[in-house]
């Protein structure tokens, strides 16, 4: 099992790689990829250096899998040419997402979905997938009509310069910029670029996305998707409107017993569920579970999840996980 790791120096690639080795994934060579920039560097894999390679030279290896978290163009030129060569790609950029061709997979959703004949897997945008694992199951039980979301996103999310962006402000060292606002003491209504209909992309993404994942166009999505100076994870205000009335202490149920979900949820203690915990965790939190009293059949959640984790690496990596267990690759 010959595993490159594209985009092996950046934020997720380097998440990878830990999630990887944590899970003692059953890799039996490993083939770092960055830019040209860093060719020739090394990285470390369970207490052994590894040289990172270009693209060509990880191609003509021919992995079995590559997991790529090199940014949307990287993606796009380069994951047909693994394709080609026998790869199953796993891609974490935007680039293939909403191709009708390609999976966008949540494990815990719909890895049901996947065949042999997927070489390009798509990984859901980071804030989408936490949210989906939280929905599905109530989904299930109750009939979604309409998810209402506001973010509050980690600057993880954005990669290396982001994070080096509010340090420097914090330090106050003049640096390159991701924002073009400052993002230390700030909050950021604008996360990817604007479009015609006043949403951002990001807002977008998570509409659509949710409705390919559940594979239900019914179900209606609006999002605010906002950055805040915080490190550990995203977090989400998810207010839901079902079809069928529900039972509290029955939702609370089904969360507990739901796959890669944990309930922090009783406020009598002020426990709940924050960046700071979920940092490194590869699961969903909720909390604040309370009916929404100005609508029947309304919901109120908190969801927070390790966005370079569950949002990105760990969903990747359990996609991989469940190819290798189904023979799929
Ligand atoms: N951050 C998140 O929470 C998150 C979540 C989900 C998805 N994603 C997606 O994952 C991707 C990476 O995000 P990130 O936050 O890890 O960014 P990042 O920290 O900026 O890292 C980018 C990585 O891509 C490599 N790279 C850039 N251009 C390349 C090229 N032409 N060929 C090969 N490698 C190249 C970089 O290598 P060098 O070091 O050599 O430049 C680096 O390893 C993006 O598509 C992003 O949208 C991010």
């Amino acid at each position: 099992m010959k595993v490159a790791v594209v985009g092996a120096t950046g934020l997720v690639g380097t998440v990878m790689l830990k999630v990887l080795e944590e899970r003692n994934f059953p890799l039996t060579e490993l083939i770092p990829v960055a830019s040209e920039k860093s060719v020739g560097k090394e990285i470390t894999f369970k207490g052994k250096k590894f040289p990172i390679v270009s693209m060509d030279t990880a191609i003509g290896m021919r992995p079995d899998i590559a997991l790529f978290s090199a940014g949307g163009n990287t993606s796009l030129e380069h994951a047909p040419r693994f394709k080609e060569a026998g790869t199953t790609v796993i891609d974490n950029s935007s680039a293939w997402r909403m191709d009708p061709a390609i999976k966008l997979i949540v494990p815990e959703v719909n890895a049901h979905e996947l065949s042999i004949d997927n070489k390009i897997i798509a990984n859901p945008n980071c804030s989408t997938i936490q949210m989906v694992v939280v929905l599905k199951p109530l989904h299930d039980k109750y009939k979604i009509k309409r998810v209402v979301v506001s973010t509050y996103q980690s600057v993880t999310g954005t990669g290396v310069k982001a994070v080096e962006q509010l340090m420097n402000e914090r330090k106050g060292i003049d640096g390159p910029k991701a924002y073009p606002y400052e993002i230390d003491l700030n909050v950021l209504p604008h996360i990817d670029v604007f479009m015609d209909n006043g949403y951002t992309k990001e807002e977008m993404k998570m509409v659509k996305e949710t409705n390919k994942i559940m594979s239900d166009d019914s179900i209606k999505v609006t999002a605010t998707t906002v950055r805040i100076p915080v490190m550990g994870g995203h977090s989400e205000s998810v207010n839901i409107e079902f079809e069928n009335d529900f039972d509290l202490a029955e939702v609370r149920s089904i969360l507990e017993k739901s796959p890669g979900i944990i309930v922090v949820d009783d406020v009598a203690n002020l426990k709940y569920p924050m960046p700071k915990d979920a940092h490194e965790k590869d699961e969903v939190f909720v909390g604040r579970i309370r009916r929404d009293e100005s609508a029947p059949k309304a919901l109120n959640l908190w969801i927070v999840a390790d966005n370079l984790r569950k949002g990105a690496a760990t969903n990747a990596v359990q996609i991989a996980e469940y190819l290798i267990q189904k023979e799929l690759v």
